[in-house]
This record gives structure tokens, sequence and C-alpha cells, in this order.
């Protein structure tokens, strides 16, 4: 079904055709070609990291951590209940058991004051996700995790070049995990990048990347052939995909601002409705600098989330709900999952709403959602 008024919608932003035919005409299709390396420069510089190399997912990059972090069967892996299901299956994959985790009531992250509690001996890894963009409390996180010799993974698929006391998003634990996904602010339709700030595990990170091979280090002349050297798979994206990737890169800034406006202009129609009708809004600390990823609303219940979907939908705008909890979720309860494990998790997911977000979402647009939110709760009384 085509919506009047989307849920997201991506947006060019000038370049993304004109570099991939330049990428074609350079000749080099496959993965880190010359559009590659550009945008992993621009993002090390603008991130300060050691090392980032593109993924082709998030997804992927969450499982070259696991691997990188040499997670086996038996091990723990800490993570909240409510994020995206690629967070937790990447551990999964390498036989990790995954204790979750829930969140705080006003940022939806991590509740990192439970942390101490679900560390056992067993532990290997502890998953913050900046959900919508927003850090998590890292002090705490990271404090926690040194003590115990944790390393930290942060899932910071919503996160790019958001801060947390002025530090980017991603650069805070060993490694960390970005999107580049249709639905992230800055896309190539599929695509990631790892982020690796332990420098001890840069090149261990190339050659995981490369098929388990060090072809990274023959090309740079480091050594007279490759071969195979560890277990890899092939995590490059093509650079056809780095050429549009490096123009929406480059246009960050207007990004940014036009997501910036798209968000505050629904905060200031939504808050007169939301002191009438016990709508809540989102809640950013002001020791974080959040990334404008997506507007959501906290309704009064699950049912009244429910029909106001529904209610939007029959005007042909698409409204949509996330993260059903994962300790609930069939493979969920295979490790052990119970209702009530997660209280604020369980509870949240039931009323959250995300409203349609995009670069060029016009206040026209965004007045016609409100509206419809506003007649929905008037026509309820
Ligand atoms: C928190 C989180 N982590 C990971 C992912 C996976 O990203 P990708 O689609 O790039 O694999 C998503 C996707 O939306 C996400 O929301």
């Amino acid at each position: 079904m085509a919506y009047r008024i989307p849920f997201n919608r991506p947006c060019l932003t000038g370049n993304e055709q004109a570099y991939m035919l330049e990428a074609v005409a350079r000749g080099h299709l496959s993965g880190d070609g010359e559009f590659t390396r550009r945008c992993c420069a621009l993002l090390q510089r603008k991130l300060g990291a050691p090392g980032v190399l593109l993924t082709t997912s998030c997804t992927h990059a969450l499982e070259m951590s696991a691997l990188l972090l040499n997670i086996v069967p038996g091990d723990e892996v800490i993570l909240p209940s409510f994020t995206f299901v690629s967070t937790v299956n990447a551990f999964v994959l390498r036989g990790a058991r995954p204790v979750f985790a829930d969140i705080r009531r006003d940022t939806l992250n991590l509740d990192e004051t439970g942390l101490a509690r679900l560390v056992t001996p067993r532990t290997r890894a502890i998953v913050p996700v900046h959900y919508a963009g927003i850090g998590c409390e890292m002090d705490a996180i990271l404090e926690l995790a040194a003590a115990h010799g944790i390393p930290v993974v942060e899932d910071n698929a919503h996160g790019l070049f958001g801060t947390y006391r002025g530090r980017q998003l991603g650069t805070l634990g060993q490694l960390g995990t970005q999107s580049f996904h249709e639905t992230k602010n800055v896309t190539c339709g599929e695509g990631g990048a790892l982020v690796i700030n332990d420098p001890a595990l840069v090149e261990r990170a190339e050659i995981l990347r490369e098929k388990g091979t060090n072809r990274s280090r023959f090309f740079r002349g480091q050594v007279d052939k490759y071969t195979w050297v560890d277990i890899g798979s092939s995590y490059l994206p093509s650079d056809l995909l780095a050429a549009f990737l490096h123009a929406q890169l480059e246009s960050y800034d207007s990004i940014l601002e036009q997501r910036r406006r798209v968000w505050e202009r629904y905060r200031v129609m939504l808050e007169p409705l939301a002191e009438r009708h016990g709508i809540v809004l989102p809640v950013v600390p002001a020791h974080c600098e959040q990334t404008y990823h997506m507007f959501y609303i906290l309704l009064p219940s699950l049912e009244s989330r429910q029909a106001l979907i529904a209610h939007l939908k029959t005007l042909g705008i698409l409204a949509v709900f996330h993260y059903l909890p994962l300790h609930l979720s069939d493979m969920g309860r295979t490790y052990g999952g119970r209702p009530g494990d997660c209280p604020v998790t369980e509870e949240i997911s039931d009323r959250l709403l995300r409203l349609p977000f995009y670069n060029d979402l016009s206040e026209q647009e965004q007045r016609e959602v409100v509206d419809t939110v506003s007649e929905f709760f008037e026509s309820r009384g």
C-alpha cells in the first residue's frame, strides 16, 4: 500500500549518482576502492578513531565484533532487551548466551543502574545501544566494564556523530558499529561500518573482513603474497555503494540540520497535546548531542497505540512501532526470558509509536500528522 505520508523516504543529497558513475568509470566495482577509502578517511577523521572499516551492514559489523572478541559457546553477553534483533544475533551466532538488561524510563537506553547484578564470571561483552541516537550513560557503563575487564561494543546504528559528554558515540567502547541502512540518517541502501577504538584490534579486523586473509597488508605492500591466516568472511561493500555513501557523508551537516528542523517542529507541535492527553515525548539529557534519528511518542496504553496506528493508516499516514522485547521472543524464551524480567521494556514496547520522519518531511505534512493525532484523542474524549 502506498502511503500519502510514508514512514521513511530515502533522500538524496545531490552527488550520489555522479559519484556512482565516477566509481564505474574508475573500473573498480568491488570493495576497498577509491570511494571506500574516502568514506573511511572521512569517518576516521570526524570520529577520531584508530580504525574504521566499511561493512555490508551494521549487522555484519556486530558479527565482526563478536569474532574479534573471540566469543565462544558458554560466554555471556549483556545487552538491552529493547533493541533490534541483530544486536543479539551477532553474539548468539558464536554460541553466546544473551543476558537481557532492562532500559531507563527517560531515554529508553540500557539501564546502567541494573548492570552490575547481571555481570558473572562468564560475561564477555556489554553491548549498549544508543537508542534514537541519544547516548547511553557511558561513564557508568565503561567504569563497570573496566572494573571487570569486560569489553564494550557500542551498537551505534542510530547515533553516527552523536556525542556523550562531548565524546563521539561509537568511539567509547573497544568497538562501535554503524548502520547505513535506508532508514538511517546517512545511507547507501544497505551498509555499515565497524569503528575500532582499540588499536590492537585493527589488523585482525581487516583480516576477518577479507575472508580471513591478509589481503589488505598485501595491497599496502607489507607482505609479498596474501594467504589464509585466520577465520573470516566477506564483509566489504562494493565501491559503488561507497560512492553513494560518500555523497551522503559529505552532506552530513545539511542532513542533520534538516532532521533537526523536523524533530523540533514535532516537539513544538506535540507539546500541548502531550500535556492534555498523557503522551510522553522523547527526553534528551543536556550532556547528549542527539542525531535526530527518529521521533517517537509514548501513548497511554497498548490499546491507544494500536488504535492510533489504525486511525493514521485510514488517512494514508504510516506510523510504526518497535521493538518487541527480545527476552519474550521465541528465541529469547529459549534462553529463559519470562514476562516481568524487564518491566520497563515490556511496558514501553507496548506504548511506543514512531511518527513519519525523513529529511524533507514538510511542515505541512507534519501538521497533518499532528492534527490527525489530535483528532484521534479529541474523538475519544
Ligand atoms: C539498534 C540497531 N542495531 C542494528 C541494526 C542493524 O542494522 P543493519 O540493517 O545495517 O544491519 C539496526 C537496524 O535498524 C538497529 O536499529
